[in-house]
């Protein structure tokens, strides 16, 4: 069993879509998978057309009050559930701050879901909070999306700085561009020296494309209304890189 978070610090780079997707393609190929949906807007929620409410909200959630398992639905694909986020989910820093080792909380949360599912992929909120902290306790692996952009590389390196500092030795960071755009000289160039900088930088790189940005409106993952295209390439090359790492 393997504990995904799509994470960034930065919002709008492609967490979501990455969780989506990848999810999609575990379970496609026959792995248990749980996509807990963290965040308060309730992205992958609506991806799979799941409602985001969760009975007693992030208090109950947090007190232990409710088991994870009774909150879980099944989605339209085979293999593949999901934990739909809530809007008090906004307030789970203050919920978790409330509780003794709030940073462990997530990973006890989750720990009798471990032999129900192969893998569980969190979707996370943008920022880095407490939350963040029981995300990264409660994780084995952090798919960071990179858009290639020049904040990029400070965000890269302040996420690494973190994980470093805070001794974060379980947790291994996978890193890999995102919505990415050939046509963009500047995009090209600090792939370039990114890669250079950073050789853990995974090699499949996710393309702006308007077949993934079409998935908000589609309401699945990419590849329930794409048959074959760049874009769905790049999930599996992405997915197929990551799972010969694990
Ligand atoms: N590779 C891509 N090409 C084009 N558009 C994309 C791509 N990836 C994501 N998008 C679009 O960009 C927007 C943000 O993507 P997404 O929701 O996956 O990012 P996020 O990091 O989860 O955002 P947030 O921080 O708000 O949770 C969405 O409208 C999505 O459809
Ligand atoms: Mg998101």
């Amino acid at each position: 069993m393997t504990i995904f978070a799509t994470y960034s610090i930065k919002g709008g780079v492609g967490k979501t879509s990455t969780a989506v997707n990848l999810a999609y393609l575990a379970a496609k190929n026959n792995f248990n998978t749980l996509v807990w949906d963290l965040d308060p807007q309730g992205a992958s929620s609506y991806s799979f057309r799941v409602k985001p409410k969760v009975k007693g909200g992030s208090k109950e959630l947090i007190a232990g009050d409710r088991e994870l398992d009774g909150l879980i639905k099944a989605t339209d694909f085979e293999n593949l559930d999901l934990l739909p986020a809530d809007f008090s989910f906004r307030n789970l820093d203050l919920v978790l701050d409330s509780r003794k080792k709030p940073t462990q909380r997530l990973k006890k949360l989750l720990s009798p879901l471990t032999k129900e599912y192969d893998y569980i992929f969190l979707d996370c909120p943008p920022n880095i909070s407490l939350l963040s902290e029981a995300i990264f306790e409660a994780s084995d692996i952090l798919l960071s999306p990179i858009i290639p952009t020049t904040l990029s590389l400070r965000t890269l390196e302040q996420l690494k700085k973190y994980i470093k500092d805070n001794k974060l030795k379980h947790l291994q960071l996978l890193p890999f561009f995102s919505m990415a755009d050939k046509r963009k000289k500047m995009h090209r160039d600090i792939i370039e020296s990114l890669s250079e900088q950073h050789p853990d930088l995974l090699q499949s790189i996710i393309p702006y494309a308007s077949d993934i940005e079409r998935m908000g409106w589609e309401r699945m993952p990419l590849a329930g209304y794409t048959n074959k295209s760049r874009s769905t390439e790049a999930y599996q090359a992405l997915w197929k890189e990551i799972s010969a790492i694990l």
